[in-house]
């Protein structure tokens, strides 16, 4: 692990961010759990992409479907074949398992060195891994009760497909956005979060003339890449890479992944793809329903070509983080000596910041001014995710609340006392202003629709 790795790693644990799935027992196969800032900033970037999608874009509308479908579902699919598998090698001696990419030969990228990196022993030929996370349904573990863990959310959006034709009169081109966890047996998860098997989706779905795909496909890949920007990260630090055919994913007939440069290298966090009428026509073939689209001006009857965007909360959350992580040596105060300390900031959104107020009293030994702080906090509460905080000097509560991206600050000191005003200070300028406790509501509101939302397209 990189050492910038190791330090987020740290920040998540140490801040609330995100913990080891049952650590008590030493952890769980590389699962995680977020912890209660890990879970609002989890829960703000969801609200950003389903606002993103259902209330500044036309003709989408959401749907929650069930984890547990038909095996059916995943036979048609595809998944449950090689179309949905890892290659691996394993090592004859140690019999550690690894993807082909991870043991590249130095020198020649197609070929794998055929020694483990482990412990030299020799490698296995290249074997597909099935990565559908298997579970039984009743009281009686047989074939006959064996489902599956959904691997895509969007199966349940196809599985829907008519029913939200029916229900809610939509029209050719229209979008169906979801949002809910998808298990992977992934057999090599690794990076922290970046690849685990237990992970959260935001997919969205949008059913479209065939002819008029490939210029949807460039519509929202646009649209999602901007998306990112809008949230922080920087240009510099996306791309977007066509996908040969030969590692495309078995229903696409296109797909360009957006790629973020993570400490360890450039990865994908988002998959664009064109899904033809893969998804429609073989459900359709499976069971035996219908599930072509007809227009009635036109009186044309198809099947609806399908161009998804589809991204992981957790791999967008541990991108928006590794963007938003500074350090500045010796601090950024200028108004006192820089201590040796290496001062952590995270530049976080403000949309997506876990924690959006801190209020503090100057000291905590002045009863006045700790009842004072205490008002305000429950004046704040309902409105705004707030964190009261009065253990330890005035800095070093700066500090803490700079370390988890916190925008605002309030600080309750003598003055508060005679007129009624707090200092606010700004994370990224901190700059400090001098408020009315009364307008604090309605100043805050506004700074944070300061962070404006996308103009329709
Ligand atoms: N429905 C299309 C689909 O699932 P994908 O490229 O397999 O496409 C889309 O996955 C996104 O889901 C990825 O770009 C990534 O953000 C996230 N994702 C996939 N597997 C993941 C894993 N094992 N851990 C975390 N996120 C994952």
């Amino acid at each position: 692990m990189s050492n910038l790795m190791e330090k987020i790693v740290s920040l998540c644990k140490r801040r609330g961010f995100i913990y080891p799935s049952s650590e008590v027992y030493g952890g769980f196969g590389s699962c995680y759990d977020f912890g209660p800032l890990g879970v609002e900033m989890k829960n703000n970037i969801k609200k950003a992409w389903w606002n993103e999608m259902t209330k500044f874009h036309e003709n989408i509308v959401g749907l929650d479907a069930a984890i547990l479908m038909s095996p059916k579902v995943w036979q048609a699919s595809g998944h449950l074949t090689a179309g949905f598998a890892d290659e691996l090698v394993e090592c004859k001696k140690c019999h550690k398992r690894f993807r082909p990419d991870e043991i590249q030969h130095p020198r020649l990228s197609n070929l794998t060195s055929g020694v483990c990196p482990e412990c030299g022993g020799e490698l296995t030929k290249p074997r597909k891994f099935n990565l559908m996370m298997k579970t039984f349904v009743g009281p009686v573990e047989d074939e006959a009760s064996l489902t599956y863990l959904r691997a895509e959310t969007c199966q349940g959006i196809y599985m829907n497909f008519e029913n939200v034709l029916n229900s809610m009169r939509v029209k050719i081109p229209f979008g169906v956005v979801q949002i809910g966890k998808a298990f992977r047996n992934e057999i090599t998860p690794k990076d922290f979060i970046f690849r685990i098997r237990e992970f959260e989706q935001m997919e969205m779905e949008w059913f479209c003339h065939p002819k008029e795909a490939d210029k949807y496909f460039d519509y929202w890949l646009n649209e999602r890449l901007k998306w990112y920007e809008n949230l922080g990260i920087k240009k510099e630090n996306l791309r977007q890479v066509e996908v040969p055919e030969k590692e495309r994913a078995h229903y696409a007939s296109r797909q360009i992944d957006i790629e973020y440069k993570f400490p360890f290298g450039w990865k994908e966090i988002e998959g664009i793809h064109n899904r033809g009428d893969w998804d429609l026509s073989n459900h359709s073939k499976h069971s035996g329903k219908d599930l072509k689209y007809f227009n009635e001006e036109t009186k044309e009857k198809y099947f609806p070509y399908i161009v998804e965007t589809s991204v992981g909360v957790e791999r967008s959350l541990f991108a928006f983080l590794c963007e938003a992580y500074q350090e500045i040596p010796g601090g950024r105060t200028k108004t006192t000596k820089p201590t040796k300390e290496v001062e952590i900031l995270l530049k976080l959104d403000k949309k997506i910041a876990p924690i959006k107020v801190a209020v503090l009293p100057l000291v905590r030994n002045k009863p006045g001014l700790v009842k004072k702080a205490k008002e305000v906090y429950q004046i704040l509460k309902p409105h705004f995710v707030c964190q009261y905080d009065e253990l330890g000097s005035i800095g070093r509560r700066y500090r803490r609340v700079d370390e988890i991206g916190c925008p605002w600050v309030l600080t309750i000191d003598f003055d508060t006392l005679k007129d009624n005003t707090v200092t606010l200070r700004d994370r990224d300028t901190m700059a400090q202003e001098r408020v009315k406790i009364a307008d604090l509501v309605e100043l805050l509101k506004e700074k944070l629709s300061e962070a404006k939302p996308r103009p329709l397209s």
